[in-house]
């Protein structure tokens, strides 16, 4: 082949007088099959990197035999298939369950979570491969590159990064064009306007008409829930059952964690659960819009949360609401490998201790509520609740404590006057009054 990508400029491999052939170096580029890291197996080629392909499976029902093949076809010479399933969901989503993590409220950070075992397992692969690099088709506006990057730098500083996305400079129809020109097939899903990313915790839709955040989003681009007006018309219940904040039964059945999260996927998605609109912010300053569908994870975080409420002191899920604003910002920032993130994973574990019990959810027409939970360790006790009858609080104890606790506030009020800052007026209005 004559016209290689480049023009044939800086090509590795020319020899200039009499000067040794080049050392080939070696690297591992995380390969997903689609046009940007096909295209870009044959630029690294053509740069003079020995490549080879790393692809790992996250649950996303992917043909990875498929993949493997076309990723030597393309041009590696050797492409790896690793089953990362188990690890993700126990080492990676567990961890951040317990901790309640969310990003800005909205989002339970499939994508983020699944970046630093990615890297860890590419890391794993260099060392075997002797490889001095890892590569990857992120672009240089998301928060995926800094992901891969920071976690390279957290396991193995010694070895380089390299972005083909972040430099090649061509925009889609280039790659479409150079793919054509290298015989590499384009794929049927660069035909799609939208960009996705997907693994067991969720699915991450952005780009196309998403881009104007006024525009409901169309219903082709979500794949795992139901349109609510296509629900079943009587509610779905299920009962998540935890052991120290991990959830460990379904319907009151021990389950592993890929089977619960694969079920809890397609019940809540038949329910149409999990659906999210996120105008959220990235690390590098970008506003952006993505959608995603995470029917087990919004399910297992409420479930979570609701057996926090009744077995956490009031002070200690106070402060673990603090602690999972850090965790998730720290996850969606690439930090998941950094000493703060295990440190906070150290005050997580122990506050999970008595985390254990049932929960029950209703899922109906795209909604999902807690309607029920129960623990042998809950600090409610109905006997203290109670309006009814079994009362044993001490209602007389209550006044001698709130006049300690207004305390401060009644002496201001008496050497300082009035407390709130504006007049409130004549905030009664007119009022009927009726007397003798
Ligand atoms: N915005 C999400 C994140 O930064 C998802 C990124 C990948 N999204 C995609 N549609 N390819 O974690």
């Amino acid at each position: 082949m004559s016209n290689r990508g480049g023009g044939g400029r800086d090509l590795p491999g020319r020899r200039s007088g009499g000067s040794p052939p080049p050392v080939v170096k070696k690297l591992v580029l995380a390969y997903s099959g689609g046009l940007d890291t096909s295209v870009a197996i044959r630029w690294l080629k053509d740069k003079g990197w020995d490549v080879i392909a790393f692809t790992v499976d996250l649950g996303e029902k992917k043909d990875l035999d498929a993949i493997q093949a076309r990723a030597l076809k393309v041009g590696a010479s050797a492409a790896y298939v690793a089953d990362g399933r188990i690890p993700f969901l126990e080492l990676f989503v567990w961890p951040s369950l317990q901790a309640g993590a969310v990003y800005e409220k909205e989002y339970p950070l499939a994508t983020a979570l699944g970046r630093p075992l990615i890297a860890a397992m590419m890391v794993e692969v260099a060392r075997r491969e002797g490889a001095s690099a890892i590569a990857h088709g992120c672009t240089g506006k998301g928060n995926d590159q800094v992901r891969f990057d920071v976690t390279t730098a957290a396991l193995a500083p010694e070895l380089e990064v390299v972005a083909p996305v972040r430099e090649w400079g061509m925009n889609r129809d280039d790659e479409i064009e150079y793919a054509n020109k290298h015989g590499i097939e384009v794929p049927a899903t660069t035909r799609s306007p939208y960009s996705t990313d997907e693994n067991l915790w969720g699915r991450s839709i952005e780009a196309g008409v998403l881009e104007d955040p006024w525009a409901e989003p169309p219903a082709e681009v979500y794949a795992w829930t139901r349109d609510p007006r296509q629900c079943p018309d009587e509610p779905a219940y299920v009962e998540v059952g935890f052991n120290e904040g991990l959830p460990v039964s379904l319907d009151g059945k021990a389950i592993g964690a890929l089977d619960l999260v694969t079920a809890l996927n397609k019940i809540g998605g038949e329910s149409g659960v999990g659906r999210i609109d996120h105008i959220e912010n990235r690390l590098i300053g970008i506003k952006s819009r993505e959608i995603y569908e995470a029917p087990a994870a919004v399910l297992l975080l409420q479930a979570h949360q609701a057996l926090e409420d009744i077995t956490l002191p009031k002070e200690v899920a106070r402060f673990k609401d603090l602690v999972a604003q850090q965790w998730a910002q720290m996850v969606y920032d690439g930090l998941w490998f950094s000493p703060l993130r295990d440190a906070l994973y150290a005050f997580v574990v122990e506050t999970q201790r008595h985390v254990t019990g049932d929960v029950r959810l209703k899922l109906f027409k795209g909604s999902s509520h807690v309607v029920g939970r129960k623990s042998p360790m809950q600090l409610y006790q109905l006997s203290l609740a109670t309006y009814g009858k079994g009362d044993v609080f001490d209602q007389s104890a209550a006044a001698g404590f709130i006049k300690l606790w207004g305390m401060g506030v009644r002496t201001s009020a008496q050497v300082q006057g009035r407390l709130h800052g504006r007049d409130l007026g004549n905030l009664l209005g007119e009022v009927k009054r009726l007397g003798k």
